[in-house]
C-alpha cells in the first residue's frame, strides 16, 4: 500500500498550482499550500494553507514555524514563479533562482524530495543548440533564470525532479484553466482575424501542452515516490505545425459565425520593422512576441524534446490529440475567459 504524502505546493494560486490542485481532489496525497498574502482560506483542493514568500529566507516564516513545516512534508512540488516574460534578468533572480534556493533548503531539512516546474524553452540554451538565442529575445532573461535554477536544484544534492512544460493550454478534455495565459490570449486575437501575418519559422512545431497532463504526470511522480528524472511536458514529433493549428482557429471561428482567411506565415527573420512599426501597438506587441517565441523554438532544433511517451506510459495519461485539446482551450476561453491581458504575461 503506498504511503499518503505530505506535500508543500509553491505557486499553489497559478495555473500550474491550480491545476495541480484540481487534479488533486481524490485525496491520494495532502496538499499544503504556500500562498502569499494572508486570507485564511484554504485553496480548494488544498488541505492547508501556509503563508510565505518564496524568496525570503525561510519563506519568511520564524523558525519555529518553518521546522514545524518541515517535520509535516515530505515531498515538495515548486511550481512558484515569476512567468512574466520581457523583464529585466535581475528581476527574476528573487522568485525563480533565490525562490528555488528556499525550496530546496527548505526540502533538506525536511528530508523531502523536490519536482520542479523548470520550462521546455532551457532547450534554446543547450550547449549544442543549433542557434543561439538572441539577448533581445523576450524569452531569454526568463529562461536563463530557469535554467539557474535547474542547476541550483543539481548542485543542491536534495533528490528532484525537473519538469520541463511547453506552453501550457486548458484542460484536455474540457478546455478549463484557471485564468487564460498567452496562448488563449493570442489564438483570441487570431481568430478575430486580426493577425495580418504570423511569424513562425520553417519546420517549427506548435507545440502546446494541455494543464492536466503536467499536474496527473506530476502527481504521479509524487504517488511513486519519484525522486530523479528530468522530463519535457511536450508534443515534441507530433506537436502541429502552424497550418494545423491556423485550421484549429479557422474551425473555431467559424463556429462563432467569423469566416477567417488564415494569415500568411511568414519567415521571422524577413519581417520589414517599418511594417511592424505601421501596425497598432497590439499587433505589434504580439508579432513580436512571436517572433521572439519562435526564434526560442528554432534554437530548440524546431522540434522540443519530449518525455510524453514515458510518462504517459508511467502515469496512465491518456491519449489526446494536441490539436483537439486546442480546440477545446479555444472554445472554453471563448465562453468563459475574459482577454485583457498584455501578451508577455506568461510563460512557457
Ligand atoms: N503556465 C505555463 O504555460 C508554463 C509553461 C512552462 C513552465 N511553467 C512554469 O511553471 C511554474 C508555474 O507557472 P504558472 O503558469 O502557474 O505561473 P503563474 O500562473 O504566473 O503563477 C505563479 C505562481 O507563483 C507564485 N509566486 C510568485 N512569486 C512568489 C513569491 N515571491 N512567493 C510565493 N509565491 C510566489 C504566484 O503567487 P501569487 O498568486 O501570489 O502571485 C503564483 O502562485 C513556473 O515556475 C513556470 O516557470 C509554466
Amino acid at each position: 500500500m503506498s504511503v499518503r504524502r505530505t506535500v508543500l505546493l509553491t505557486g499553489a494560486s497559478g495555473v500550474v498550482g491550480q491545476a495541480v490542485l484540481r487534479e488533486a481532489r481524490s485525496g491520494a496525497v495532502r496538499i499544503i499550500a504556500l500562498c502569499r498574502g494572508t486570507s485564511a482560506a484554504v485553496p480548494e483542493g488544498a488541505d492547508a494553507v501556509v503563508h510565505g514568500d518564496i524568496s525570503q529566507d525561510r519563506f519568511g516564516l520564524d523558525e519555529e514555524s518553518h521546522a514545524a513545516l518541515a517535520r509535516e512534508v515530505d515531498t515538495v512540488i515548486h511550481s512558484a514563479g515569476l512567468t512574466e516574460w520581457g523583464l529585466p534578468a535581475d528581476r527574476y533572480l528573487p522568485v525563480n533562482v533565490e525562490g528555488t534556493r528556499q525550496a530546496a533548503d527548505f526540502a533538506r531539512r525536511a528530508g523531502a524530495s523536490v519536482h520542479f516546474m523548470s520550462t521546455a524553452f532551457v532547450a534554446a540554451l543547450a550547449v549544442n543548440a543549433p542557434h543561439r538565442l538572441g539577448a533581445g529575445n523576450v524569452t531569454a532573461n526568463y529562461v536563463r533564470s530557469k535554467l539557474r535554477a535547474e542547476q541550483l536544484l543539481r548542485d543542491s544534492g536534495v533528490p528532484h525532479t525537473v519538469f520541463r512544460p511547453t506552453n501550457l493550454i486548458g484542460d484536455s478534455l474540457t478546455g478549463w484553466t484557471s485564468r487564460g495565459q498567452i496562448v488563449q490570449l493570442m489564438s483570441d486575437w487570431i481568430c478575430r482575424g486580426r493577425a495580418p501575418f504570423i511569424p513562425v519559422h520553417e519546420g517549427n512545431r506548435i507545440d502546446v501542452v494541455p494543464q492536466d497532463l503536467l499536474a496527473k504526470a506530476v502527481l504521479g511522480a509524487v504517488q511513486l515516490g519519484d525522486d530523479q528524472g528530468e522530463f519535457w511536458v511536450t508534443y515534441g514529433e507530433r506537436a502541429m505545425d502552424m497550418t494545423a493549428a491556423l485550421e484549429v482557429c479557422a474551425k473555431h471561428a467559424a463556429n462563432l459565425g467569423r469566416a477567417l482567411a488564415p494569415p500568411p506565415v511568414v519567415d521571422p527573420d524577413g519581417i520589414d520593422p517599418d511594417r511592424l512599426r505601421e501596425l497598432p501597438p497590439l499587433a505589434q506587441s504580439y508579432l513580436t512576441v512571436l517572433r521572439d517565441v519562435s526564434e526560442t523554438t528554432r534554437c530548440s532544433g524546431g522540434v522540443l524534446p519530449t518525455s510524453l511517451p514515458e510518462l504517459s506510459e508511467r502515469h496512465g495519461l491518456a491519449p489526446v490529440a494536441d490539436t483537439d485539446a486546442y480546440r477545446r482551450t479555444l472554445e472554453y476561453a471563448s465562453t468563459h475567459l475574459g482577454q485583457s491581458r498584455s501578451p508577455e504575461r506568461t510563460a512557457a
